[in-house]
């Protein structure tokens, strides 16, 4: 298994170009299963995660083709002119739990989904359950057999219907949102997740034809259509590799631009960053930021996770690591994923000063971290090591990467280009 190494201890300063977003990118190559024909993503980012949707939607006939190989920023064309299968495998699930996002997709066009229960992950147990009350609220019938969900619409299709949410959920917002687009008459989603993700998804399927009102608002209405039609869209700027970024700056005293990006996108981070003690000024052009901490030590401050616009859990980790360093004492508070502080121990490893009490972290600032040799247990959390060994003067040694090839493209090459000494090392 390959492993990154970082000398740390240098400063930062460049230029870092940021990638289309991961969880945009993800339903919308779920989206060309509504439609016969293509759908073509721009600024899709090269990620493991994205090869395994593509292997996904390629079990259910759809032909994928990603241009320029597997070069950053491709273009992604997807068309499926009939659904040939509609069972989703545990193997694929079991590997990327977003698979689940065919599920709405599937029911709206094939009127049948098989899809297996994802389980739980690292983060915690995330249930598929609203997901599969959406469904219903739209008329399908759904059961649970051999870990398999099993969904199929009445005779005549789905039917639109009220959905109300308990509490905010991104994927099940995107399955509802995409399958309500096809529903006969009009469905109302309540208590909707607005994440940038969420506005791009239901952006693209205007642009294919789906009558959505309330984009960017907590409460969504689809007007459903016959059919939709194929459409070329751009992905969103990822923001979460964008605010990792910007604490791969604060953290080493640097100053990056981060190029094709926007303020927009980062708000309650910027907010935090600021009162930390971080500049981030906005490109005139609005497609990028400068991020830089030139004087001064970190202030720590508190912070919890909630759903967009508020902190974002994705980002919780990268500033535990920012938080380890700070003058003063900081409390983090996990309010999405009830098991999301397994970096806690790695980033104690390094010197870090971290003490977890139920869903909160009390983090005291350290001087300096130390460099060690850490594992890395999911996506953020690898991301929050290599941000604290790129502060902490040594070699650090990250294994388990290939979480980091979930959602960071060509990661050790973007920190390098701007004078971080990191390189990606075939397993000791
Ligand atoms: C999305 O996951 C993201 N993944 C996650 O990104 C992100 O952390 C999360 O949203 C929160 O922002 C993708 O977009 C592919 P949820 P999702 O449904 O949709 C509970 C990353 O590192 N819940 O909003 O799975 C759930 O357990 C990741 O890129 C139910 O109880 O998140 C969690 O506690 C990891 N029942 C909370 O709701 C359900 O049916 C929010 O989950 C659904 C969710």
């Amino acid at each position: 298994m390959d492993q990154i190494i970082v000398r740390g201890g240098h400063t930062l300063n460049g230029e870092i170009q940021i990638s289309g977003a991961k969880n945009a990118g993800l339903p919308l190559m779920a989206a060309c299963l509504l439609t016969s024909e293509p759908l073509t993503l721009t600024n899709l980012p090269d990620l493991a995660d994205i090869a395994s949707m593509a292997g996904v939607l390629e079990s259910f006939g759809v032909d994928v083709y990603r241009n320029g190989g597997d070069g950053p920023h491709s273009t992604c064309r997807m068309h499926v002119p009939t659904i040939t299968e509609t069972t989703a495998p545990y193997d694929l699930v079991r590997k990327m739990r977003a698979s689940v996002l065919v599920l709405g997709p599937l029911l709206a066009r094939a009127g049948h989904a098989r899809v297996s229960l994802p389980g739980g992950c690292a983060i915690g147990t995330r249930p598929v359950d609203l997901h599969l009350k959406a469904m219903a609220a739209l008329g399908a019938e759904i059961t649970l057999e051999e870990g398999y969900i099993e969904a199929r619409t009445p005779k005549g299709g789905l039917v639109g219907g009220h959905i109300v949410f308990p509490f905010v959920t991104v994927g099940g917002t995107e399955n509802a949102l995409m399958a309500a687009t096809l529903a006969t008459g009009e469905t109302v989603i309540s208590n909707a997740a607005r994440e940038p993700e969420i506005t791009d998804l239901a952006n693209c399927l205007i642009a294919m034809g789906a009558n959505i009102d309330g984009v960017g608002t907590g409460t969504l209405k689809v007007q459903g259509v016959a059919s939709l039609h194929g459409a070329q869209y751009a992905v969103v700027p990822d923001r979460i590799e964008t605010g990792s970024y910007a604490v791969a700056a604060a953290i080493t005293g640097g100053t990056l631009k981060l190029k094709g990006t926007r303020l927009e996108l980062i708000e309650s981070l910027a907010d935090i960053l600021k009162e930390c003690g971080v500049d981030i000024i906005e490109g005139d052009d609005g497609d990028s930021l400068t991020v830089s901490r030139v004087n001064g030590r970190i202030r720590g401050v508190d912070i919890m996770t909630e759903p967009y616009p508020g902190f974002p859990t994705d980002m919780q980790a990268q500033l535990m690591a920012l938080m380890a360093t700070a003058n003063g004492a900081s409390m983090i508070t996990e309010s999405i994923f009830e098991n999301r502080f397994m970096h806690v121990p790695e980033l104690c490893r390094m010197g870090a000063n971290i003490n977890v009490h139920g869903s909160s972290a009390i983090v005291r600032g350290v001087d300096k971290l130390s460099p060690a040799q850490v594992m890395a247990t999911d996506l953020r959390a690898s991301v929050s090591l290599v941000l604290a060994a790129l502060a902490a003067e040594g070699e650090s040694v990250i294994s388990r990467v290939y979480h980091l090839d979930r959602g960071y493209e060509c990661l050790p090459e973007k920190l390098s280009a701007c004078g971080a000494q990191i390189e990606r090392v075939s397993g000791r």
